[in-house]
């Protein structure tokens, strides 16, 4: 099926606003569609398991641009397949390790209680301007160990780069800023002795035989992981908030603060912060049915699996406290790329959303406030959230 007949078409600005309604038609009617030459949709929980746990047959070149490729100074590592990508990933993965996410655990309460302590005791605000836009900007800066005084620049550029994915990034003036701002820390941390045995340290001075990256591609990885990081940990934090205000669940969660954790994993699953991903295929490929051409670019939509009915239930769209397994979403991704930063991502989101519902147990949305979908095409949150504090 293709062109106009696709029901979810992601060349469609409103289906990308709004697209709950076209991903549910396309798991019902047509799960793997092509909404032109060259570009099929995979939706539903099966098919989507399938393309990201056969990365020899789809590769993720040209991730993250539905035409052609970002043009980057270097490849991230999103966007190579193994052999390259199983050692930049072993590489990546020790700065991840439990002991080191432990050990970052009072950096992450002392950034979220001094975003709580920025917060007016009543009144109306925006939670995301005011709470959680800083939060996991913060904590990965802390976490990669990048200098306080470029955390504001950076958490502007990166607020621009993310609202403009999957389009063309090279032509954004933030895009220079960025790679400048993160070149001068290379420059400088290059120069000093591997001390401080944090994430910049990791990528400068190679271990056990591991190879020398150059300084280009030094910053490509960090910058990688700053835009990894910040947009999707910020809706995620958001996203939970909004579910259980809309759904009168704060205040029961407020006074059994033990369910934090489920309410983080069904707000994955129910409002997935990173829509979809992107794959090429490297040869022709059968899915559920329908032959995809090889080279084709293929849109894998991790919000529409993680409401598939058939494997979530009738009351997928629900978004429920007390959901059986929510964590066994998607929204991490699967197979060899999964997120490797999902810990912090969880370690972060519980701790921002139980220090809000301690201080705030009364918390409610403002009286005017209407959901609208931030315009960022692979991004799932509410573009602000009015809350009132009490
Ligand atoms: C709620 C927060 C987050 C969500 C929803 C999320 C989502 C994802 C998804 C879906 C992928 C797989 C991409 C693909 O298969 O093409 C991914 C990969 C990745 N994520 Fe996250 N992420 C989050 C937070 C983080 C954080 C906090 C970090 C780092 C500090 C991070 C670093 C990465 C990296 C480096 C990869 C690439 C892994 C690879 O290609 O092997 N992410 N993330």
């Amino acid at each position: 099926m293709s062109d106009q007949h696709a029901p979810f078409n992601p060349l469609d600005p409103a289906h990308l606003d709004d697209p709950d309604g076209p991903l549910g038609a396309a798991r019902a009617r047509c799960p793997v569609s092509f909404p032109r030459p060259g570009l099929a949709c995979v939706v539903t929980d099966d098919d989507v398991q399938h393309v990201l746990g056969h990365p020899e047959t789809y590769s993720n070149r040209g991730n993250f641009a539905i035409d052609g490729e970002l043009e980057l100074p270097a490849q991230l590592i999103t966007m190579i397949d193994p052999p390259e990508h199983t050692e930049l990933r072993r590489r990546l993965l020790r700065w991840f390790a439990p002991a080191r996410l432990r050990a970052l655990r009072p950096e992450v309460e002392r950034i979220v209680a001094k975003a709580l302590a920025g917060l007016p005791p009543t009144g109306e605000v925006d939670l995301y301007e005011s709470y959680a836009r800083s939060i996991p900007s913060s904590v990965v800066f802390a976490f990669l160990g990048l200098p306080e005084p470029v955390w504001q620049d950076l958490q502007n550029c990166t607020d621009v780069i993310t609202e403009r994915m999957p389009e063309p990034l090279i032509d954004l003036p933030e895009m220079g800023k960025m790679i400048a701002a993160l070149t001068e820390v290379v420059k400088r941390r290059r120069a000093e002795p591997p001390a401080r045995r944090d994430a910049i340290d990791g990528l400068l001075h190679p271990q056990d035989g591991e190879a020398e990256l150059s300084e280009v591609e030094a910053v490509t990885h960090l910058m990688q992981l700053v835009l990894a990081a910040t947009a999707t940990t910020r809706s995620l934090i958001l996203n939970t908030v909004h579910s259980l205000l809309a759904t009168d669940q704060w205040q029961a969660l407020a006074r059994d603060r033990s369910k934090v954790p489920n309410a983080v994993e069904e707000s994955l699953r129910h409002d997935t912060p990173l829509q979809f991903v992107l794959r090429t295929t490297n040869r022709a490929d059968s899915v559920g049915g329908t032959v995809i051409p090889a080279e084709t670019k293929v849109l894998v939509s991790l919000q529409s699996a993680n409401r598939d009915e058939r494997t979530w239930g009738a009351d997928a769209a629900e978004f429920r406290l007390d959901r059986d397994a929510a964590s066994a979403h998607l929204a991490f991704g699967r197979g060899i790329h999964t997120c490797i930063g999902a810990p912090l991502a969880r370690l972060e989101s519980v701790c921002a959303i139980d220090a809000l519902l301690g201080v705030y147990p009364s918390l409610r949305l403002a009286e005017s406030y209407r959901w609208e979908k931030v315009r960022a095409p692979m991004m799932r949150r509410p573009a602000s959230l009015r809350v009132v504090l009490a």
